[in-house]
């Protein structure tokens, strides 16, 4: 689309301008304290769609963070995509381990983004991401190449478990009616290897509660007599793995999908650099799961993690204490069969069973989400395909994610929609972590290979 290349050129100093801007806002929707700025995020959103010619744009509130909403209507006969994205982003800290503060975005370069990377808490994950979507819209709509009926709807609670976006879908199927549901808040292999995620794991988040004596005690006068509620915690969840690092929750594995030899294989063929790999993170060794390689241990495979951990004296100095109370928040990634539901009933029935009778335990749920696998032969899949072997040159090899959208498998069920999953950010790019950055040849190889996607999509649709 050359008409598009040249509006591009002229506009991407723009484009980046725009979404520098963007990133200056804290949206932290975890952090109550944050809320106005969540709001000012909306708002800016809002505006932004207005601006590039979106119709009905409009903020609607909800018992949490409000939901972005505009569209454009160009032909009752065409297919209708919905773009998601959440405007919202993840807590920064810890700050001190920040080379620049994570709202005054820098472009930097780095071995991995030679051309430069937006360094902002959001910038990958995912305010660049959806604002691709926005920048694309907008150079269709200045140049009269938009193909396909278009819905935004950027949300502001995907951080914290997207809990009220149920309830909205629900209240508004009519208005969210659409064909597809299109979404970047994934990752592609590398820059040279373009990948569409056909896969995205489920996520079941426990908090425990473990009590031993009914207050805290001296270490000296008591320790050796009663029963020390951290060190049992440590032990309880040193046995959640056995020696080849399998979950031993009962019933864990029942419904684990048997992923053919055919599509391991296949996964195992992405490239992927294992000394690079550990390199990059500091480490000597992997652990994982015996008898699956890394591919597969973060993409095929459940896993179960300690996320936080407290208890006891964590002050100052040294205190002696016998503590009354242990905490940890753990939380399971879930592939396809398992469901959340059941997986947090039989973990609770198990923790339960672990305790010494010397302490008494709790167990809650947080937030959690079903697994999504995509199928490769809808007209969606190919649609996305074919978009970015335009734009890359190179078709994109399917990918499972690691990580997790819960409202995909909710859009399936309630929209009664499928999502394409076309991301473009790098599991290197720290997304929940200090530095988080987002390539700027990422950035605008997203709006470049959009419009493709309508174009593909509308035409593959009338066939
Ligand atoms: N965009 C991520 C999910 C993601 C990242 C999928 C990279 C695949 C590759 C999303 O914003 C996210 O962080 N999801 C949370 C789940 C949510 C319930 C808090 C996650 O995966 O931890
Ligand atoms: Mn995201
Ligand atoms: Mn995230």
């Amino acid at each position: 689309m050359k008409e598009l290349k040249s509006y591009f050129e002229a506009n991407k100093d723009r484009f980046l301008d725009e979404l520098l801007d963007l990133l200056r806002i804290p949206s932290i929707s975890a952090d109550p304290k944050y809320a106005p700025d969540v709001r000012r995020m909306a708002e800016a959103t809002a505006e932004h769609l207005r601006k590039v010619g979106a119709d009905q744009v409009e903020i609607f509130p909800t018992d949490g963070h409000p939901i972005v909403y505009g569209e454009k209507m160009v032909d009752p006969k065409a297919p209708t995509v919905l773009v998601y994205g959440h405007y919202d982003v993840q807590p920064p800290d810890p700050l001190d381990l920040w080379d620049s503060p994570p709202f005054e975005p820098v472009v930097k370069k780095t071995k991995l983004h030679p051309q430069g990377a937006i360094f902002a808490r959001g910038a990958c994950d995912d305010k660049g991401q959806f604002f691709m979507h926005v920048k694309a819209f907008e150079m269709m709509m200045q140049q009269n190449k938009l193909s396909c009926n278009v819905k935004f709807m950027i949300e502001g609670e995907e951080e914290v478990g997207s809990k009220n976006l149920e309830k909205f879908c629900r209240d508004n199927r009519k208005k969210l009616s659409c064909d597809v549901v299109l979404i970047s808040d994934t990752s592609i292999i590398d820059n040279q290897t373009p990948s569409l995620t056909v896969g995205l794991r489920g996520l079941c988040y426990m908090e425990v509660e473990v009590t031993g004596p009914n207050k805290d005690l001296h270490s000296g006068v008591y320790g050796g007599a009663v029963a020390n509620p951290v060190n049992v915690l440590c032990q309880m969840i040193a046995s959640l793995h056995d020696s080849k690092r399998r979950i031993t929750v009962e019933g864990f594995y029942d419904d684990v999908e048997k992923v053919s030899g055919k599509e391991r294989k296949a996964m195992n063929e992405a490239p992927y650099d294992e000394k690079q790999y550990m390199k990059s993170l500091g480490v000597a060794e992997l652990m994982g799961e015996k008898g699956f390689t890394t591919i597969e241990r973060t993409g095929i495979r459940p896993t179960l993690d300690v996320n936080g951990i407290w208890g006891g004296y964590i002050g100052e100095g040294a205190k002696t204490v016998l503590p009354s109370k242990a905490f940890a928040k753990i939380s399971m990634r879930l592939v396809p069969n398992q469901d959340p539901k059941k997986i947090e009933k039989l973990f609770a029935r198990h923790f339960e069973k672990l305790a010494p009778k010397s302490v008494k335990v709790k167990v809650t749920a947080h937030h959690g989400g079903y697994p999504v696998v995509v199928p490769t032969n809808s007209v969606e899949y190919k649609a996305a395909e074919k978009a970015m072997e335009q734009a890359f040159g190179k078709k994109p090899l399917p990918q499972r994610g690691g990580g997790s959208i819960p409202i995909v498998a909710m859009f399936d069920q309630v929209l009664d929609a499928r999502s394409v999953l076309m991301g473009f950010g790098l599991d290197s790019d720290d997304i929940h972590s200090p530095n988080e950055h987002y390539g700027l040849y990422n950035y605008y190889k997203g709006i470049e290979t959009i419009p493709y996607f309508y174009q593909f999509y509308a035409s593959l649709k009338k066939k």
